[in-house]
């Protein structure tokens, strides 16, 4: 009977059916010992030439490295064997022999990793980043479900920009152009005036023209949408959102974090009330630690780690120079130089990982934005609708999921994060 890795322990002592892929394969006299990995785990098989067929020895002895195999056997609980079982065979198949597999236990430089990235994704650190990737995923689908959020698809193909023009990709709209989204936060504004709390989750695309460890041209960010929020609410939303997240990853994949060897104390620690810095507090910060950014000027990523590594949990930092920031941000009301914006930088020197805001409610002063950023009125015509017909405070933020993942994992570069990264001159594969 096919059994998947994860389901022996409900099998002892019967037979089984494992089909996976060769992990690794030691040999002893007239033993071959075969890891396989299915996916859901790994087992060794002990193939004693005695127990099996010739052909099923033949078929161990020559199994390469990545070859599929199926091998049933009975399973035995063996205390000293990783997950505790192996499989005593009575069968060996090979389906496909692999050819010499490129990447090997030794170490492999980052260019040759990227360029077999379809292979690397089948290693044990590849393969739990994936999996920690899928929890943090379903935990922010969790959360905002849970919290009477209704999931509203934003598009891809957009008239229009949100997040400046530096970083878009044009597309050829037969004969019209359009862009790739930034960001699905306009349509989001759209649509939390019709369900009240939104949240849009898909792929975004930024021509960042800089090689950074944070930046991918694609990425997935999730956007939730409140309205009737303003900025205290948003940080109340960001915190609680993001302790969720990692609360929920430490619960359910402390053998993946293992695998990573993560030290998981400063996630425990994510806990609210996260603190709470204004940008001018936090370039004092950066002044005691001599930066060369100028006061007023947007955080460079050194800054961001500076600032954050004087916390042992993510800080939010608010309210920025409007100057620095996206055109649709509302003032503060004590001061209208300022935004009522937030960023999240992440502890350990991640950075941001949010960013959101309260957004303009007014219809005058967000026309007067629109044409002091140059942007064309005619594109936001319907962006500039909705402070004609019931027009309330809202807000909302955008948290990429490759930023958490590489926090979460402690991952040197956001290209592991993502299963194929698109990065500054790499499309393959
Ligand atoms: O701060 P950003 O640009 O904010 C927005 O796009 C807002 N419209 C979101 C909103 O309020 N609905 O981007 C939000 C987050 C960042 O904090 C970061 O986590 C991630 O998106 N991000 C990137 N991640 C990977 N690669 C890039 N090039 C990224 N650019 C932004
Ligand atoms: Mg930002």
């Amino acid at each position: 009977m096919h059994t998947y890795v994860q389901d022996v322990h409900r099998h002892v002592g019967e037979e089984v059916t494992i089909k996976g892929w060769l992990y690794n394969k030691t040999n002893k006299g007239k033993l071959r010992f075969l890891l396989v990995r299915d996916g859901t785990g790994t087992i060794q098989s002990v193939v004693f030439k005695k127990a099996v067929s010739p052909e099923a020895f033949e078929a161990a002895d020559s199994a390469t490295q990545e070859s599929s195999i199926a091998v049933t056997g009975v399973v035995r609980q063996d205390d000293r064997a990783p997950g505790g079982f192996e499989l005593d065979a009575s069968d060996c198949r090979i389906i496909q022999l692999a050819d010499e597999y490129p990447i090997t236990p030794k170490e492999h430089g980052t260019a040759f990793l990227m360029e077999n990235r379809h292979l690397w994704l089948r290693s044990s650190k590849q393969h739990a980043i994936l999996r920690i990737r899928h929890e943090i995923i379903r935990a922010v689908r969790d959360f905002f479900d849970d919290n009477g959020f209704v999931l509203v698809d934003t598009p891809i193909l957009t008239p229009a920009a949100c997040e400046g023009t530096t970083t878009l990709f044009e597309i050829d709209y037969f004969g019209e152009r359009s862009f790739l989204s930034q960001s699905g936060q306009l349509y989001n504004e759209a649509t939390c005036m019709s369900v009240g709390k939104t949240y849009c989750f898909g792929p975004t695309f930024r021509a960042e023209k800089s090689k950074t460890r944070r930046h991918l041209m694609e990425f997935w960010m999730v956007e939730p949408e409140v309205a009737w929020a303003e900025l205290d609410d948003v940080m109340v939303l960001a915190e609680n959102f993001v302790s969720f997240i990692v609360q929920r990853v430490l619960e359910r994949r402390q053998e993946e974090l293992k695998v990573l060897e993560r030290d998981t104390s400063g996630l425990e620690r994510v806990i609210p009330p996260f603190p709470r810095i204004s940008y001018a507090e936090a370039f004092d910060i950066l002044e005691k630690h001599g930066t060369e950014t100028p006061r007023g000027a947007d955080f460079g990523g050194t800054d961001e780690t500076v600032i954050s590594s004087q916390f042992d949990r993510p800080v939010m930092v608010h309210r920025y120079p409007k100057d620095v920031k996206a055109f649709y941000m509302e003032p503060d009301p004590e001061d209208a130089e300022l935004a009522l914006c937030v960023d999240m930088l992440a502890p350990e020197g991640y950075g941001e990982i949010i960013g959101g805001s309260q957004r303009i409610h007014d219809h005058d002063l967000l026309l007067r934005r629109i044409k002091e950023h140059d942007l064309p009125v005619e594109a936001f015509k319907w962006y500039l609708d909705l402070r004609k017909y019931g027009s309330v405070p809202h807000g909302g933020f955008g948290m990429g999921i490759e930023r958490v993942v590489s926090w979460i994992c402690k991952l040197d570069h956001v290209r592991e994060t993502i299963p194929f990264p698109r990065m500054l001159y790499r499309m393959y594969p």
